[in-house]
This record gives structure tokens, C-alpha cells and sequence, in this order.
């Protein structure tokens, strides 16, 4: 089974003044990731500490294989996702990133606004989304084909590469 947690970054959404739409998004693509479960979700401010300590807790202690935030990746100066993801992150897979900005550009322009990075921690694939529910489902829908084989290469499947 594939544990995946989802973490929306959103001041306005920990205070609870806006609804959490984002997450729903998340769940609906996610339903189409063979034997994969959601198993921890939580809103959280746009503080770097936080989102530090929570993306450590779901990838170290939670053992997630898959974590997801949305949000907090723009230019706005509470914008912190990036900064927090890159320093608790051991390998960066720039070309995932690369991948959701180059769709998206094809969407709309503001994609470039998005700083979202992928990397891993341990066992664990960490992907930054934009925060909008329409930034989610693109965005995520650009990844979902190579997220299984992504998952297995970091639990170590020893298999050939090359038959995609
Ligand atoms: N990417 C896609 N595919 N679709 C979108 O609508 N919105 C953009 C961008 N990426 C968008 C997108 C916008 S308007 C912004 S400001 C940035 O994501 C950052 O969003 P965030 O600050 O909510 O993370």
C-alpha cells in the first residue's frame, strides 16, 4: 500500500477562514493511484518552522511513502514551502518539477509564479503544489503516471529501467 499524507499550507485555512478545497482535489486524483491510502492530512500556517516539523514527522515518524502539501509556494512574502521542503529534503527530482511547470505553461502562464520542488526524504517522495484547487488537480495530474515507478526506485526495486 502506498501511505500518502496531504498538507495545505494556508494561513487563512488554519484560522479557519476559507474551506480547504484543495485537499478534495488532492483526493480525486489520488483515487487513481493503484493501492494508494490517505493516512494523515492537516492545515497549517505559512510558518517555515511548521512546516518543517510536520513534513519531518509525516516522512520520519508517520513513515508516509508519499507526501503532498499545496500552497505557500508563490511569491507572496509569507510564502515559506519551498524554503521549509528544501531544507528537510536529501535529493531534489528537479525534473518532476520541471515536468509540472512545463504542462502547466501550456495551461497558463502564471504556472512560472509557481516555485513547487519534488525531492525525497528517506523512503519518502515530498511534492509541492501550488494552492489553488485548479494548481492542484493540473499540476498532480502531470505526475500521477510516474509517481508508482518513483515510489518503487526509492524502496530500492532493483528492476531494469527502460520499458515505459
Ligand atoms: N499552475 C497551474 N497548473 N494552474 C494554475 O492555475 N496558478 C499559478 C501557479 N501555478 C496555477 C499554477 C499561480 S496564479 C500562482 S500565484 C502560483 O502557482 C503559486 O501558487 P501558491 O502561492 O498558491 O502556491
Amino acid at each position: 500500500m502506498i501511505k500518502v499524507g496531504i498538507i495545505t499550507i494556508s494561513d487563512k485555512g488554519s484560522r479557519g477562514e476559507r474551506e480547504d478545497l484543495s485537499v478534495e482535489e488532492i483526493k480525486k486524483v489520488i483515487n487513481h493511484l493503484p493501492d494508494a491510502a490517505i493516512t494523515a492530512y492537516t492545515i497549517i500556517p505559512d510558518e517555515e518552522k511548521i512546516i518543517i516539523e510536520t513534513l519531518i514527522a509525516y516522512a520520519d515518524k508517520e513513515n508516509l511513502d508519499l507526501v503532498i502539501t499545496s500552497g505557500g509556494t508563490g511569491l507572496s512574502p509569507r510564502d515559506v514551502t519551498p524554503e521549509a521542503t528544501k531544507k528537510v529534503i536529501d535529493r531534489e527530482v528537479i525534473g518532476m518539477a520541471e515536468a509540472m511547470r512545463f504542462d502547466s505553461l501550456k495551461i497558463t502562464p502564471f504556472a512560472m509564479l509557481s516555485r513547487s520542488i519534488v525531492g525525497t526524504r528517506g523512503h519518502c517522495l515530498i511534492i509541492n503544489l501550488p494552492g489553488s484547487p485548479k494548481g492542484v488537480r493540473e499540476n498532480l495530474s502531470t505526475l500521477l503516471p510516474v509517481i508508482p515507478h518513483a515510489l518503487a526506485k526509492l524502496k530500492g526495486d532493483p528492476s531494469e529501467c527502460g520499458s515505459f
